[in-house]
């Protein structure tokens, strides 16, 4: 399967860091954010994938850049894997759904992938959730979005799907009747919001293709996806999320992200353990 790796984002809740370096190469300890979701990405089974990035990120395309031997870059793992790495370019920066078509002309398959690398899951039980959300792929043909229960209060930052039956069944997998882009929190709506990873059929472009931007002057793949599922073209169902998500997009994430990572390490997990205790 391919996926697309959305990075021409500007990464403005991270500012002044992503000034200068994009907020995809920002560390979570000594490894870019970016780095965590190819891995995820290749133990998900993906066999390529394709970065949207804009030209202002040319070091995101130097880290993918294959190197020289004999280097400390042959520790980079996926470098050795057979791992395809296209690029393209967005032009514009007309949002999140403008960058996935612009990505039309590379796919192949009737359905692909989106990762956005600034969520990084952390599994748990060792379930992948991409993985899972292939296997109801192949039970169903539909396509998958991966969700998370969240607070009243973070609705209103995210994608949030209302489900076909109020409560999801014990496999974690259900029909999302209704999908919408950061609505205010009203109680026709379950807090259940998108996380950065979907598979979608090859049908969602010529949705996007319609959809007009929205008030921030950005074409929303949520709106595109809602329209597929309103005109009851193609279902799309809701993966309910198993492991530890950071939105490392945000300060709140990014530092949760690297408290979590350092409690798996080693070397780390008492200095740390020390530090909060204090
Ligand atoms: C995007 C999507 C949103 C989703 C979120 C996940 O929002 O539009 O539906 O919930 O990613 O990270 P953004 O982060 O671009 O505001």
């Amino acid at each position: 399967m391919q996926a697309i790796f959305p990075v021409a984002g500007l990464g403005s809740r991270m500012f002044p860091a992503t000034k200068s370096v994009p907020k995809e190469l920002l560390t979570i300890l000594n490894k870019p954010i970016i780095h965590y979701v190819v891995e995820e990405a290749i133990d998900a089974g993906i066999e390529e994938i394709i970065l949207v990035t804009s030209r202002e990120k040319q070091p995101i395309l130097e880290y993918f850049k294959k190197p020289k031997k004999n280097e400390l870059n042959n520790s980079i793992n996926f470098f050795h894997k057979k791992l395809k790495i296209s690029t393209v370019f967005q032009e514009k920066p007309l949002g999140l759904g403008h960058a996935i078509l612009c990505a039309k002309h590379l796919i192949k398959n009737d359905f692909f992938g989106i990762f956005l690398p600034d969520e990084v899951l952390l599994e748990n039980n060792k379930v992948i959730d991409f993985k899972n959300m292939m296997k109801y792929l192949k039970k169903n043909c539909e396509g998958q979005i991966l969700v998370e229960k969240v607070s009243k209060k973070e609705v209103s930052s995210y994608g949030i799907v209302q489900l076909e039956s109020p409560k999801f069944k014990s496999n974690g997998n259900m029909r999302i009747k209704k999908i919408l882009e950061k609505p205010s929190f009203t109680k026709s709506i379950n807090n259940y919001r998108v996380v950065g990873r979907y598979i979608l059929p090859k049908d969602i472009f010529s949705f996007l293709e319609k959809t007009k931007t929205s008030s921030n002057n950005e074409i929303e793949l949520t709106d595109a996806i809602n329209k597929m599922i309103g005109d009851r073209k193609l279902n799309i169902n809701a993966c309910l999320n198993n492991s530890e998500i950071y939105d490392c997009g945000s300060v709140k994430g990014f530092v949760g992200a690297n408290i979590a990572f350092s409690l798996l390490n080693n070397e780390l997990r008492k200095y740390v353990k020390a530090l909060i205790n204090d």
